[in-house]
């Protein structure tokens, strides 16, 4: 029997890495740890929330003395921590949730890990999932390995490769086992609508402007999330403690390819005229400090661990686009929520 904290598991990654836990390791106790902010969303769970093997704990990772009983109450052995707040753009405006929540917040599970374990690391791992921004922005060419070196540029990015460089503090100088991934653009169901493409799916259902910014020729490397959540798996299970993996889905889009590509999906899919979705493609002024280009070399993931996404993003689009369709009713909760004051600030009247 292992005791599995899972951190942010009620947000999108998270609440597909508990789904393949609870499901695939019924020996294994999963206790979701999430303070529930504007992302955090329990309805992404309710198919798992009867499993005898889960547990939900509304626990702020920042609360050191709520934290450290969770450790205490439930007798953890692993750690994967995916709290975090993870929009660039809020970050840009609001730097210092970033910092209190993945700087402070990753300390204090650090620490609380620490006090837990003593110095009997046997069988215990603290994984800590990271991301591909904390590598800066690439030009038209190469790909970031996990020997480049770290250049992050946003609010978001400097906050996590903080986080990422206390983690890896706490391996070399308390000996805390630890293993790091930093991955690519995540998509697939449950994923808030602040990000590109369920935006860009809800605005096409309203008929509403579909934001690009800048010119739309920034490029990322897009990852089905449910790959994600089988690499973290296979990280967490077969990973060389001490290593970094980098994780990403060999598929980069320029933005406005991207956003072209799923209007006309959506104009398929809702049985309007071609050329109806792509008409609300509205330029707008650039994120500050856009990076360019993210784009991943996972080949040490796929030699050492025999990891290698599994869907292709026509696959992954088709069940993403079909899970919006169906979920009506998700995102109208948010539509309807905080989210409208954030979409009002960051896109004005549009
Ligand atoms: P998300 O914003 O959808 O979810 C974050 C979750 O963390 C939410 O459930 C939220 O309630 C919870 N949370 C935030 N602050 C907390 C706090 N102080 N205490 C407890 N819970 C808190 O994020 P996501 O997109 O699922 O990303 C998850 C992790 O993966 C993050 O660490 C992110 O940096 C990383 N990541 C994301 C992507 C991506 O494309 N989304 C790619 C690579 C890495
Ligand atoms: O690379 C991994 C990262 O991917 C994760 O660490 C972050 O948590 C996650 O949010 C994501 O960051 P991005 O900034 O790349 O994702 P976002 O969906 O916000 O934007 C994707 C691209 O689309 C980016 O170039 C900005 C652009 N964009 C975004 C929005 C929201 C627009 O052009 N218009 C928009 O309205």
């Amino acid at each position: 029997m292992q005791n599995i904290l899972i951190t942010g598991g009620a947000g999108f990654i998270g609440s597909h890495v508990v789904r393949r836990f609870v499901n695939s390791y019924p020996n294994y106790n999963i206790i979701n740890m999430d303070c529930l902010t504007y992302a955090g969303n329990l309805e992404n769970l309710k198919d798992v929330e009867g499993k005898p093997n889960y547990r939900f704990v509304k626990v702020d990772i920042r609360d050191e003395e709520g934290v450290a009983k969770v450790f205490a109450d439930y007798s953890i052995d692993g750690v994967i921590h995916l709290a975090a707040e993870s929009h660039v753009d809020r970050s840009i405006t609001n730097p210092m949730d970033f910092i209190k929540t993945n700087i402070e917040g990753t300390v204090v599970l650090l620490n609380a890990a620490r006090k837990q374990w003593g110095s009997n690391f046997e069988g215990k791992l603290f994984y800590h999932i990271s991301t591909d921004e904390v590598y800066g922005s690439l030009g038209d060419e190469g790909l970031f390995t996990e020997t480049t070196p770290y250049d992050p540029r946003s609010p978001y990015s400097a906050s996590k490769a903080s986080s990422d460089f206390l983690v890896r503090a706490y391996n070399h100088t308390y000996k805390l086992p630890i293993v790091i991934s930093n991955c690519s653009n995540n998509y697939g169901p449950n994923q808030f609508p602040e990000k590109l493409i369920p935006l860009v799916i809800s605005n096409i259902q309203q008929l509403k402007p579909l934001p690009i910014y800048g010119k739309g020729l920034n490029v990322r490397d897009w990852l089905y999330v449910e790959d994600h959540a089988q690499a973290i798996d296979t990280i967490f299970h077969n990973g060389v403690i001490g290593e970094t993996y980098n994780i990403g889905g060999e598929n980069e889009w320029k933005n406005i390819d991207l956003v072209k590509l799923l209007c006309k999906i959506m104009d398929s899919k809702l049985g309007r005229e071609a050329g109806t979705s792509e008409k609300l493609i509205t330029f707008v002024t650039d994120r500050a400090g856009h990076d360019l280009r993210y784009a991943i070399d996972s080949s040490k993931i796929a030699r050492e661990l025999g990891w290698k996404p599994t869907v292709t993003f026509e696959q992954g689009l088709e069940k993403t686009v079909d899970w919006y369709l169906d979920n009506k009713s998700w995102v109208n909760d948010i539509l309807s929520g905080e989210y409208a004051n954030y979409y009002q600030q960051q896109y004005g009247g549009r």
